[in-house]
């Protein structure tokens, strides 16, 4: 069948944030376009996203806030598409948002601003949108594509998989795009979760788990594959909860956490918790530990963590033994809550098989993967959206 019979240049599977991104960029150079969804309405995870108000980039966004197996790829399409491109969208359609921290940008109200403004943009550039149609899978043959649906099959010139990763499957995700990928002869890095809380094994439980809530400031490393890397480690919040850790902290090394390995939390970051009772003349007794770790964590935190470290040695070395335990708690999780609560999929398609400028399969030409279900992984903070922006806007700039 000649390629000029197909009934949309491009149809895109998925409506989430990279999808409805791509379709209006891609619907504004002109292109018939269809996008499909599964869910009864489009941008779901955007709804939830950044506490309901979606943090929609960030500030600081570099090739060196993404996991990858090939960190060069996410280069260009970032650079093409910053997050000052974004913030001009969002300013356009008159969306009030401030800088919370560490550059992350969120809205004022609510994250259905972004929605909004996605919808929006797709009704000017005519992108057709169906809603609560289930792609099943792709094939391609004479320069077309046939995509089947649950509602029966369709055609096009050229496909664009936008149906993101594994994780939140109660929010509609699915593998179909993983499935669509190997049924084209791609390649996975072996999809895991990210951005998801730690779960302790059952003798940290028992050590930790009744101080659920309790939080502080504390940096995070994994331990070094290599003595010549330097491994990745982040400072913010360390969250206790019922079943292990949480916080900014824990979600972050998450994503670099291989299962078995360990983990190493700086508890007093920058400041030496028991240099008061170095001073001269200075109390050397439990009391004075207590006083002194109490001002750097929360008071049940800081006792829990001297009954279990403490050990009655008050001479000097004693104490830099407990101080340098204190900047190295090590542990070994014994897994991570999963897909069910984890933000992000790591891993995803092998970015070897796609061109870096236009998200194009070098397998197959007129098939483009865009957002999560490509093996590129952001950081908590806005980055996982800058993605999906810029590497809709690097497909749509092709199509
Ligand atoms: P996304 O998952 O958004 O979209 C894929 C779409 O495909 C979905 O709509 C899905 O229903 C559809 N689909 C799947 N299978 C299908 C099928 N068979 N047929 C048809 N449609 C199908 N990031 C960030 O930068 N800032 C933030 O504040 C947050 N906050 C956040 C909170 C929570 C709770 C989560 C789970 C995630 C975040 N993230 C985030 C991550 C961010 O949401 C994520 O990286 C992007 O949504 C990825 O965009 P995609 O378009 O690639 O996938």
């Amino acid at each position: 069948m000649p390629a000029a019979s197909a009934q949309y240049d491009v149809i895109i599977l998925g409506a989430g944030a990279a999808g409805m991104m791509c379709a209006f960029e891609a619907g504004k150079r002109g292109r018939r376009v269809l996008l499909l969804e599964h869910s009864d309405r489009v941008g779901r995870k955007i709804l939830i996203s950044g506490g309901g108000r979606c943090n929609f980039t960030n500030l600081h966004t570099r090739p060196e806030n993404f996991l990858s197996s090939n960190p060069h790829f996410a280069k260009s399409a970032l650079a093409r598409f910053t997050p000052a491109d974004m913030i001009a969208l969002v300013d356009r359609h008159g969306i009030r948002y401030h800088e919370k921290t560490l550059g992350q940008l969120f809205c004022d109200d609510s994250a259905q601003r972004i929605v909004a403004l996605l919808k929006r943009e797709c009704e000017e550039a005519r992108v057709e949108i169906r809603t609560s149609v289930s792609v099943l899978g792709v094939t391609a043959a004479n320069s077309l594509f046939t995509v089947a649906t649950s509602t029966g099959p369709l055609t096009a010139n050229s496909v664009v998989v936008a149906t993101g990763g594994l994780s939140i499957p109660k929010m509609g995700a699915t593998g179909i795009g993983y499935d669509i990928a190997r049924s084209f002869g791609h390649t996975l890095i072996e999809p895991r979760a990210g951005l998801v809380p730690l779960v302790f094994a059952p003798e940290d439980r028992d050590r930790w788990c009744d101080l659920t809530g309790l939080s502080t400031e504390s940096i995070a490393r994994t331990e070094s594959a290599s003595p010549r890397k330097n491994p990745p480690s982040f400072r913010e919040k360390l969250l206790i909860t019922h079943r292990g850790l949480s916080g900014p902290v824990a979600l972050q090394i998450s994503s670099y956490w291989q299962a078995g390995k360990t983990l190493r939390f700086d508890l007093s970051p920058g400041v030496d918790a028991f240099a008061p009772l170095l001073r001269k003349n200075a109390r050397r007794d439990d009391a004075a530990l207590i006083d002194a770790l109490r001002c750097l964590l929360p008071a049940r935190m800081a006792d829990r963590w001297l009954t279990l470290h403490a050990t009655g040695d008050y001479t000097n070395s004693g104490l830099a033994r407990l101080e340098a335990q204190l900047h190295d708690w090590t542990f070994t999780p014994a897994g991570t809550e999963g897909f069910a609560k984890a933000e992000v999929t790591v891993g995803g398609l092998d970015t070897r098989e796609l061109d870096a400028r236009t998200m194009e399969s070098r397998r197959v030409g007129g098939l483009y993967f865009i957002g999560e279900v490509i093996d590129v992984t952001g950081w908590l903070g806005g980055y996982n959206f800058q993605w999906a922006w810029a590497s809709a806007v690097a497909a749509a700039q092709a199509l």
